[in-house]
């Protein structure tokens, strides 16, 4: 297999794509930061155009997609549902039937998985979920090449590397880490409140991937689990859309806050602290961890365009 079998193909969650098709991307994404870092500049993407769909906020997403298909050559349009008339006065089918017509590629960012499920389906190019309610795979590519980066020697990989997400472990993120770690053979371990712990149906799919890869899962309450973590990942208590449910994720969030003791429950001193951000200092993680030596959350973010860019590379 290489990366040309990837032609075509939309991003809406790594469930759809072999342990295989992801380490590809994962290379290709190495080298494009090589590529980067040795000054080299490409015209990929002259004649082409991307469009990028957005009813929620971005910093990093965005500008990941917007200035690496511009800075090879390519044309991005930024559309925001004050632009568009996506579900509003337009059925989703049929701006993506249009758009389609336009462009070369779609990202979405949102609130339901089905819609960016059905852009894929009726826009006939490559669609890729820039995050929904659901899953937010691209920041999970970025959350393991980081992994990768910092925790792995030689020929190492994530395979075999303990991941601990400590906080709301029912959102996207969560999700997305979930499924690329079983996909990939890393080991797992949600800790959250039960209230707040990870859907059935998705922990049990990511079980039975898990035992195809030599990964586990591990949903739990319990913040002994940190215990032996090469990275303590953690996310905002209150997801894009949660606004008014804030004080209720404080109230049960706060045992599970990342912070110096949690980090010495790994009883590794090379633990490192990911986080997708943008996090709120005082909530989900101290001051003190994420610009402290062990955090590595602006590596993270910068590995983001890498990612994406490879996506969007293998994919249009
Ligand atoms: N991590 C992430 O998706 O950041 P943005 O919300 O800024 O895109
Ligand atoms: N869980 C967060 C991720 C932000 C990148 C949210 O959905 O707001």
């Amino acid at each position: 297999m290489n990366i040309e079998s990837l032609k075509g193909r939309s991003l809406l969650t790594w469930l759809d794509f072999s342990a295989e098709e992801i380490r590809l991307l994962l290379d290709l994404a190495k080298q494009l930061k090589l590529e980067k870092q040795g000054g080299k500049i490409y015209q990929r993407w002259v004649g082409k155009t991307l469009a990028l769909l957005f009813e929620k906020r971005s910093t990093r997403t965005r500008c990941s997609f917007e200035t690496s298909f511009g800075e090879e050559g390519g044309h991005p349009v930024f559309l925001s549902m004050q632009d568009i008339q996506l579900g509003g006065k337009e059925t989703i089918e049929d701006t993506a039937r249009v758009l389609g017509r336009m462009f070369s590629a779609i990202e979405f960012r949102g609130f339901k998985q089905s819609t960016v499920e059905t852009l894929a389906k009726y826009s006939g190019v490559p669609v890729f979920n820039g995050l929904t309610d659901d899953y937010h795979p691209t920041q999970a590519l970025c959350d393991i090449m980081t992994l990768e980066e910092f925790c792995c020697k030689g020929g190492e990989t994530c395979k075999g590397k303990k991941l601990v997400y400590s906080g709301d472990g029912r959102n996207n993120v969560a999700n997305s880490l979930m499924v690329i770690s079983a996909k990939l053979g890393a080991h797992f371990t949600v800790i959250s409140p039960s209230e707040l712990a990870p859907d059935s149906k998705i922990v049990d799919t990511c079980t039975r991937l898990a035992a195809e890869s030599g990964a586990s899962i591990t949903v739990t309450s319990d913040l002994n689990a940190a215990e032996g973590a090469d990275a303590l990942y953690t996310d905002v208590w209150t997801s894009m859309g949660e606004e008014a449910k804030h004080d209720e994720r404080v109230r049960l969030l706060k045992p599970y806050q990342v912070n110096s003791s949690l980090m010495a429950k790994t009883g590794k001193s090379d633990t490192i602290f990911l986080h997708c951000l943008p996090a709120v200092r005082g909530e989900e993680v101290t001051a003190e961890i994420i610009d402290g030596p062990a955090s590595h959350v602006f590596d993270q973010a910068e590995n983001r365009k890498y990612t994406i860019k490879a996506i969007m590379l293998a994919m249009i």
